[in-house]
């Protein structure tokens, strides 16, 4: 039987973008960018940006395309930022929490804030993902993320 997957992401510098798209391509998945229309470019943006985390605050995000109810997957996936999950992100999951089917996780970061990160997702969305994963924008920015990634991948299709 085909599994009807979505992958919802958002992205400030393309990193998650990047492994979004990837994803996508190895489980035949739709994909949906979340659209954030607040400036975050710079160190301004960048400090906004810490200050949202900070407070919990909900992105003004676009209305999301795809209603996440009718598929059978939904994988969401998140830049880290302050050892959380990013505010569009956030905002993402409140407007779609009653609607999610079986979900998976994922995030980029730096170096540090991966396990909280994923843990709040969780929470928010009261969903245990049937996997999760994290890569360092490093290996991304290298290529070296896809065998994790295509294993990743098998988890999901076998389990979901
Ligand atoms: C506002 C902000 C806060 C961040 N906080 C963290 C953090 O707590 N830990 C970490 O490892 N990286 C942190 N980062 C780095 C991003 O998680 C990392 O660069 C990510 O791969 C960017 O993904 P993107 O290009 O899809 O936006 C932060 C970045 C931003 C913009």
């Amino acid at each position: 039987m085909t599994m009807n997957v979505l992958v919802v992401y958002y992205s400030r510098s393309g990193i998650t973008r990047r492994v979004a798209r990837d994803l996508a391509s190895m489980m035949d998945a739709d994909i949906e960018e979340i659209i954030d229309p607040t400036d975050r470019s710079g160190i301004i943006g960048y400090i906004r940006s810490v200050w949202h985390v900070v407070r919990n605050k909900e992105a003004p995000i676009r209305t999301p395309q795809n209603d996440p109810s009718t598929y059978d997957l939904v994988i969401i996936g998140t830049p880290v930022w302050g050892r959380k999950m990013s505010a569009p992100v956030r905002a993402y999951i409140s407007q779609m929490r009653m609607l999610l089917p079986s979900v998976a996780y994922f995030c980029t970061m730096k170096g540090t804030g991966d396990i909280s990160a994923l843990e709040g997702m969780a929470q928010h969305a009261g969903k245990t993902p049937l996997a999760q994963i994290t890569f360092s924008e490093q290996d991304v920015k290298k290529g070296a993320h896809a065998s994790e990634l295509e294993a990743f991948a098998s988890v999901l299709k076998s389990a979901a």
